[in-house]
């Protein structure tokens, strides 16, 4: 069955890895950015939205008649995950793949996890942290990402730790977050209700390890 998906942050560097994946799967993409020219390689078929996620109407004509919606956004996500929320409710859009960030449940343990913390910030911390809380609470079936370091590294190689679980390792590759992200789109019936780090075995220490 084709599924009908819509990236959120099309142009983002994880989400290039996996509209380039998804290209070659049985999707029909749309794919939403806030400046066109910041795409790479459209996959044939795919179709643009120009807009910003906060914009309720270009987010609500994107949706209509998606199966899934994969967040790759970056900045105010509380507010972004807000809207989201509230447009694929008035779409009866149910699937969410949503991209945070380590530390947000203060689940990375050690002198790693201190690091962490001061290095994003406790600001930016507590508004991912918002933006997951709008989505876990929200009824819609979800999945949130929460990846180590990231690097541009042209690997698929990780783990995964479950909510509740000190995070394991200090860093991982885009395109390993875009491969998870893609293995749940080409299926959206799993991972649903999972909040996951994503992290590279044997990336241990106590700063960000880009072996
Ligand atoms: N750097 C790290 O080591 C690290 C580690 C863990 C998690 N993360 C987080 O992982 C996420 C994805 O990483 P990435 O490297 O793929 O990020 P990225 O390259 O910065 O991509 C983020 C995307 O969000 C889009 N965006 C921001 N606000 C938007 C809005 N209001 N409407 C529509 N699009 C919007 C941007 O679009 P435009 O192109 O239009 O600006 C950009 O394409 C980010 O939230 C990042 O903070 C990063």
């Amino acid at each position: 069955m084709t599924v009908n998906v819509l990236v959120l942050g099309a142009g983002g560097r994880i989400a290039r890895w996996a509209v380039d994946m998804l290209g070659r799967e049985d999707v029909e993409l749309t794919l939403l950015t806030r400046e066109q020219t910041r795409l790479p390689d459209v996959p044939p078929g795919a179709r643009v939205v120009e807009g910003g996620v906060r914009d309720p109407e270009v987010l609500g004509q994107a949706l209509q008649g998606q199966d899934v919606v994969y967040a790759n956004l970056a900045g105010d996500l509380d507010e972004q995950a807000r809207a989201i929320v509230a447009a694929m409710g008035a779409a009866s859009v149910r699937r969410l793949v949503f991209v945070t960030a380590l530390g947000i449940y203060d689940e990375v343990p050690g002198a790693f996890g201190r690091w962490n913390t001061q290095t994003i910030g406790t600001g930016t911390l507590r508004t991912y942290r918002a933006a997951a809380d709008t989505i876990t609470t929200s009824g819609l079936d979800y999945t949130i990402l929460r990846p180590a370091w990231l690097s541009d590294k042209d690997e698929i190689d990780y783990e995964v730790t479950t909510r509740g679980e000190p995070f394991r390792g200090t860093t991982v590759s885009r395109k390993s977050v875009a491969a998870l992200a893609v293995d749940i789109i080409k299926d959206p019936s799993r991972w649903v209700g999972a909040d996951v780090g994503v992290n590279k075995p044997g990336t241990e220490g106590d700063r960000p390890v880009f072996d």
